[in-house]
């Protein structure tokens, strides 16, 4: 592959090298097939289709678990547009796909919970009680809000806030906060990279390996000393916490502290 697609497909997310790749082979098996006058099933069509991006990806060197989704891709439609479902259908699941995962295409975070055992082991991390002082804590992807609706609870001398892009997860934190009356809990709906981390004494994360290196970068820039970060599973490249902690969920989730 030449240096120059290399360069453009690094700057594309994986989403839309992957359906590129799909449109491609789906393109180029269609004008093989008119051009040699074979007729395919479409069965035959979809698995062909499937094999040619699979082995596209391949080559374009996305990750394992795109290869599954390549090959199937085609062939899933098949059999979805053979059980003759309303269109209705398809636009609905499409809409709750949508509200639920909104830019995940673009920031490869997608929604996942911290587990119960994550957010008590957070309890332990907050700074000491200190009378007449308030801590602040942020959550950045605050999800449906479970992290910071269990922290407001235990600990009420901190203020707690959450950033979410995605809309649906946002508008279930915002109405959980409400209901619970957390009056030290607030959701904002936005992009974690338009917060200013100096706000806070303790920057709590739970994303994908992908913005790491990004975060940790906006992390030392506009952290202040003696502050917090704590990331949920994912650590930062050459970068090591001075402090891990691993609880016992289902995944063995391993806190990662870095005290700035
Ligand atoms: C793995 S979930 C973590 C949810 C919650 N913090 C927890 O620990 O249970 C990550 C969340 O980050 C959100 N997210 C991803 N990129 C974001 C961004 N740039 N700005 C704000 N939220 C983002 C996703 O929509 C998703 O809800």
């Amino acid at each position: 592959m030449s240096d120059k697609l290399r360069s453009l497909l690094d700057k594309l997310p994986p989403a839309i090298i992957a359906l590129l790749l799909q449109a491609a082979a789906f393109a180029c098996l269609l004008l093989t097939a008119r051009a040699s006058g074979i007729q395919l099933s479409p069965l035959m069509f979809a698995v062909l289709c499937g094999t040619l991006a699979t082995v596209l990806s391949r080559l374009a060197g996305l990750a394992k678990w795109w290869l599954i989704i390549q090959f199937l891709f085609i062939p899933a439609l098949i059999l979805m547009l053979s059980l003759g479902l309303p269109p209705n259908f398809f636009l609905i699941v499409f809409v709750i796909l949508l509200v639920v995962y909104w830019s995940t295409f673009r920031t490869q975070v997608p929604l996942y919970f911290s587990s119960r055992r994550i957010w008590q082991a957070l309890e332990l991390l907050l700074p000491a009680p200190v009378t007449g002082k308030n801590f602040t804590f942020i959550d950045l992807g605050s999800g449906i809000g479970g992290v910071l609706t269990h922290l407001a609870g235990v600990r009420k001398d901190g203020l707690y806030h959450g950033v979410e892009a995605a809309p649906l997860p946002y508008w279930w934190s915002w109405l959980r906060i409400r209901l619970g009356g957390y009056a030290n809990c607030q959701v904002q709906w936005g992009s974690l990279w338009d917060c200013n981390l100096g706000n806070y004494d303790v920057v709590f994360a739970y994303l994908s390996p992908v913005p790491m290196d990004e975060l940790w970068q906006k992390a030392l820039l506009e952290m202040r000393p003696g502050t917090v970060f704590i990331s949920n599973t994912f650590a930062v490249a050459d970068h090591p916490p001075q402090q891990t902690f691993t609880v016992d969920d289902l995944h063995h989730s391993t806190l990662y502290i870095w005290y700035m």
